[in-house]
């Protein structure tokens, strides 16, 4: 039995921020472009995103895209490709005017023009003082765009796929990328589509984490199914906190809440961060804040009966700024933490993000690969952006407010590579004969395993075991001890069994297959972060508590198949301006 097949000459996998602006472009164009997503687009994750897009329009205080840039290589621990944060920093003021312009309903200063807010990290004059840079509505930017977005891509006749899941990736025989195999999930329906190039704009895998401000929906599928067809992974090893997700909850509390004004407090009613950054204090970066907090709570500074959280004050802001700037985080702090913000400082924790590393890129969308003497060679027709993708402007930490901005400056840029792209093609490139065979013996042995394993006690048991393992601060015997386990689980991963084998709304079989993905991502963190013996940005090892330039400015790359690690070296020129060489990170 063949699995039907459609035609279309654009793919986009993921409806969230960066495959809508990739979606856009496209169908602007004319492309035949169809988006898939999990859910309705409008509740991709992006939707999640609070505090603001980063971009030096200077609306509040004088900015320039340089500082932007500075700002985005130090977060960065200068593991990021200075091309790469070039390119993002300086596109940063067009691409929120053309959101802007599409109707994205911005907040506004008294002059009319866009309201911005100073976020962790973001500085004037290279780390002078604090600047406004992120770019808001209230605390519901990821809302607005996510619908600005979709409502421009109707108005382009964008196709839409929803409630469709990518299952595998399909190359040729040169290896070059022709399309998906993806699953209808009402239907149960497996179908082949072909194409002439293929964006993953898939999110970040966030749920390998036990307590994660990531939605259900991100396992990663985009990096599982990239590994799975022999794509490496880079720097899976950096893994963002944010500082303050709700205590127990894990619910995101934007970092605006700080730029706006709070702060945080230990036991002791003490502003620790004054002396962790003594110049720009709860502004510090995420992992910068993020450590300090955990030192607090292991030093016995923590709050709450098991002193296990510290607090987050907003009160001191007034209601009027609380209800109007920070509605949404006054509805969480109620309905999450039980306290009135109004009144009550919150009881926050870090809490796994964001994904720094992925798909490797360059700054054009475009997924590379070492080949030969390469490092950076071209995977034809397939292309990456967003979260999943590591282009790699976060590098080993990311600025907040850089995420948005991350998915359309390179959801553009990967539409117009794609546009090129398709406009020399030809016709469709044949479909390999043994299309699809893999993603069917997969389906088949979910199907016929009697005695396997569970999925969400397996789910559970990985979870835990990343966040024991994985966490603010890593030793060489944990990370061992985590990869070891990692393994294990893995080829239990291999014998999961579903009791429910019907077709129509399967939850239990996508919840297996996302379980397929979720495990590479799993894998590609443990080892690289294993492998990797210094501390830089979100790695931090109490073994080897200096970064090494010498000998670790570079980036992971972790191959599935033989589970191996090579090493690539950091772009180090930007496109017009100076290197800007490493330094002390000191905030
Ligand atoms: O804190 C926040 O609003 C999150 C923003 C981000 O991750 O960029």
């Amino acid at each position: 039995m063949s699995y039907p097949i459609r035609h279309f000459d654009a793919i986009v996998v993921g409806g969230g921020g960066a495959g809508l602006r990739a979606a856009y472009q496209l169908s602007k164009a004319g492309i035949n472009t169809v988006v898939l997503s999990k859910v309705f687009p409008t509740r991709s994750h992006t939707v999640a995103a609070q505090g603001g897009i980063s971009a030096s329009l200077g609306n509040v205080q004088p900015d320039q895209w340089d500082w932007h840039m500075y700002d985005t290589v130090k977060g960065s621990d200068w593991l990021g490709d200075q091309d790469a944060i070039e390119y993002m920093c300086r596109a940063a003021p067009e691409v929120v005017v053309e959101l802007e312009h599409m109707g994205m309903p911005f907040d506004r200063v008294e002059s009319g023009k866009i309201y911005q807010r100073p976020f962790g990290g973001h500085t004037s004059e290279h780390g002078k003082r604090p600047v406004e840079r992120a770019c808001a509505v209230a605390d519901r930017t990821g809302h607005a765009m996510l619908h600005t977005l979709y409502q421009q891509n109707v108005a382009v006749n964008t196709n839409f796929y929803v409630e469709w899941s990518a299952l595998d990736l399909i190359r040729d025989n040169d290896g070059d990328v022709i399309g998906v195999v993806a699953m209808e999930m009402e239907t149960g329906e497996v179908y082949i589509l072909h194409a002439k190039a293929v964006l993953f704009a898939t999110g970040g895998g966030g749920r390998i984490y036990a307590s994660s401000t990531n939605a259900f929906m991100n396992t990663g599928d985009g990096l599982g199914m990239a590994a799975r067809a022999g794509i490496p992974l880079e720097d899976m090893e950096f893994w963002q906190f944010h500082p303050t997700g709700v205590a127990k909850a894990g619910v995101l509390i934007t970092e605006g809440v700080r730029g706006e004004g709070g702060i945080l407090l230990n036991s002791e009613g003490e502003r620790f961060m004054e002396r962790y950054a003594p110049t720009v204090k709860d502004l510090a970066s995420r992992d910068v804040v993020s450590r300090a907090m955990a030192m607090e709570i292991h030093e016995g500074r923590g709050c709450g009966p098991d002193k296990d959280y510290v607090l987050l004050k907003l009160d001191h802001l007034g209601a009027d700024k609380i209800m109007s700037k920070l509605p949404g985080i006054r509805e969480i702090a109620i309905n999450f933490a039980g306290v009135d913000p109004i009144k009550d400082p919150i009881p926050v924790v870090p809490t796994t993000h964001y994904m720094m590393g992925g798909i490797p890129t360059n700054y054009h969308g475009e997924v590379v690969v070492p080949q030969g003497d390469d490092y950076d060679a071209k995977v034809n027709g397939f292309y990456a952006a967003g979260e999943c993708a590591c282009a790699s402007v976060h590098g080993a930490n990311r600025l907040g407010t850089n995420s948005l901005l991350d998915l359309v400056v390179f959801g553009r840029a990967a539409g117009n590579s794609m546009i090129e792209f398709i406009k020399n093609y030809g016709p469709l490139k044949p479909l390999p004969e043994d299309v699809a065979e893999f993603t069917r013996a997969r389906l088949e042995r979910l199907n016929s395993q009697t005695n396997g394993e569970n999925v969400s006690s397996l789910r559970n048991e990985l979870q835990k075991n990343v966040q024991a393992h994985a966490g603010v601060f890593r030793t060489d015997a944990v990370l061992k001890e985590g990869k070891d386990k990692i393994f294990e689980l893995a080829e239990r991963v291999k014998k999961t069994e579903i009791q429910d084998k019907s077709n129509i709304w399967n939850t239990a079989r996508l919840e297996a297959l996302e379980l397929d993905n979720l495990i590479e991502v799993a894998k590609a963190t443990l080892v690289s972060a294993e492998a990797r013996k210094e501390s830089r940005g979100a790695h931090a090892s109490d073994d080897h508590p200096d970064r090494d330039d010498a000998n670790w400015m570079k980036h992971s790359l972790y191959y599935s198949n033989n589970n191996s690690l090579s090493y690539k070296p950091v772009h180090t020129d930007p496109l017009t301006v100076d290197y800007i060489k490493p330094a002390k990170r000191v905030y």
